[in-house]
């Protein structure tokens, strides 16, 4: 409208303002089309109808992108996993513990082997009256001889363990007077005498103890004319010897 406006104004402005230079356009015109030049712009001034409506505009631009949504969901039917591969060997743990408690005592051991103490012992009896005088009396009745210490042979106890000794005789005299004598290595340690004559019967003892060492020998002797020694059914002479106790063996004793 308001182009339209201008561009009838101006060159009829145009054309009475090149023939009459001097004066405003208005007056130059006669009143009439004075009133008909002012009528004529004032039209211009006013309102008109509503054009018609205009042809779609071109296509837009894309819009911004929307806000984040809420969490969906959770599913309940999904299908298992498969299994994941084996871990790393873990570090070894801590230091060695402390040791165990004391355990119980034992049963009790059966009993060691006990060195056996040496026996030695013997008694041993005349078998034949009136032995011969001056050597040793052969008791040739052997009664008991442990180690066989004692020969009957020759009447003789050799020692073979050293220590202590008991040695007894204990005779019957009979018909003669009887001197015997006990001989330990070829010494006279001890002597008794029984005076008997004619069928009288006697008996005579004796008991000593001796400390011997290995190879000693003892035996008993008769002396000449006084061997009066008897040996029966009825009657016994005996000789004994036995290990009292041994020595080195005082721990065990
Ligand atoms: C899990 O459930 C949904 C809805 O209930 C269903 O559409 C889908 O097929 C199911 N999937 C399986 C593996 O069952
Ligand atoms: C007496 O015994 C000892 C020890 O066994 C031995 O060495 C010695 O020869 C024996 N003596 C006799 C006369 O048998």
């Amino acid at each position: 409208v308001w182009g339209s406006e201008i561009a009838l104004t101006f060159p009829s402005a145009l054309g009475f303002a090149t023939a009459w230079k001097d004066q405003p356009l208005w007056m130059v015109l006669p009143s009439p089309e004075r009133s008909i030049f002012i009528g004529f712009n004032l039209l211009f001034f006013l309102p008109g109808e509503a054009g018609a409506k205009g042809n779609k505009g071109n296509y837009g631009f894309p819009g911004l992108k929307g806000q984040k949504g809420a969490k969906g969901d959770t599913c309940d039917n999904g299908t298992k996993g498969d299994k994941g591969d084996r871990g790393d060997r873990g570090e070894p743990g801590g230091g060695r513990g402390a040791p165990g408690r004391k355990g119980s005592r034992g049963a009790k051991g059966a009993p060691g082997d006990i060195p056996k103490p040496p026996r030695s012992a013997f008694s041993a009896g005349l078998s034949k009256p009136f032995p011969p005088p001056n050597v040793p009396i052969r008791f040739d009745r052997v009664w008991y001889n442990e180690r066989r210490d004692y020969d009957p042979a020759t009447g003789k106890f050799n020692c073979t363990v050293p220590g202590a000794y008991v040695f007894s005789y204990h005779v019957t005299v009979r018909g003669r007077p009887a001197r015997l004598s006990l001989v330990a290595s070829s010494r006279r340690v001890a002597k008794a005498r029984d005076t008997l004559y004619g069928q009288d019967i006697d008996q005579a003892s004796f008991l000593t103890i001796l400390k011997l060492r290995v190879g000693d020998q003892v035996w008993l002797e008769v002396g000449k004319d006084w061997n009066g020694l008897y040996a029966g059914a009825e009657d016994d002479s005996v000789f004994t010897g036995f290990l009292l106790y041994p020595d080195g063996f005082e721990v065990l004793l």
